[in-house]
């Protein structure tokens, strides 16, 4: 047996929990619905800190199919209600973990918001974070950086 197995089985054992129990928040049940990677402590940690959010704007790199993008979104909208942008190009990009991501992942994108009830607080800049950072003028409370986790494109983004 992988000696990291147990570990992912936990994960995604307190994600069906969270996702199904009747004891979980509503605004959390949603996020957890949503395809992607985040554990459910990271889910209440984003939903936690948008919500403190009162000025300004959340901006998130890398969206996929938009778990943290719902969790931010959700904690804005119940909230101060701030705009959240998702920067995220939807186009063909291998992970430093070989996962796959592209334009299929745009299609689940729009239906996981449109299901959540996030459109309104969202703004998906359908870029790479370089070409977005070009000439962004809105100021910025809240920086959550998941796009490429290279040492190379974690320094690009910081540095953009
Ligand atoms: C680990 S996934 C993001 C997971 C997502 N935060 C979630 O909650 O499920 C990484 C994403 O970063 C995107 N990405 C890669 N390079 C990027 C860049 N330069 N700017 C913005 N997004 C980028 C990929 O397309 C991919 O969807």
């Amino acid at each position: 047996m992988s000696s990291g197995l147990p570990h992912k089985l936990r994960r995604a054992a307190a994600i069906v929990a969270a996702r199904y129990s009747p004891a979980t928040p509503a605004y959390l049940r949603k996020i957890m619905s949503v395809t992607g990677q985040l554990s459910v402590d990271e889910c209440k940690l984003l939903y936690a800190l948008a919500s403190e959010v009162s000025a300004g704007s959340v901006v998130e790199i890398g969206s996929y199919r938009g778990k943290s993008t719902t969790a931010l979104a959700l904690g804005s909208r119940d909230h101060a209600g701030i705009p959240v942008y998702a920067i995220e190009p939807h186009e063909e990009f291998e992970g430093v973990l070989g996962g796959s991501f592209g334009p299929q992942d745009r299609v689940a994108f729009f239906k996981h918001m449109l299901r959540c009830g996030v459109c309104e607080t969202i703004r998906l800049v359908n870029l790479p974070s370089e070409v977005a950072a070009c000439g962004w003028a809105a100021p910025v409370s809240l920086l959550w950086i998941d796009g490429d986790h290279r040492y190379e494109g974690v320094k690009k983004d910081f540095e953009c």
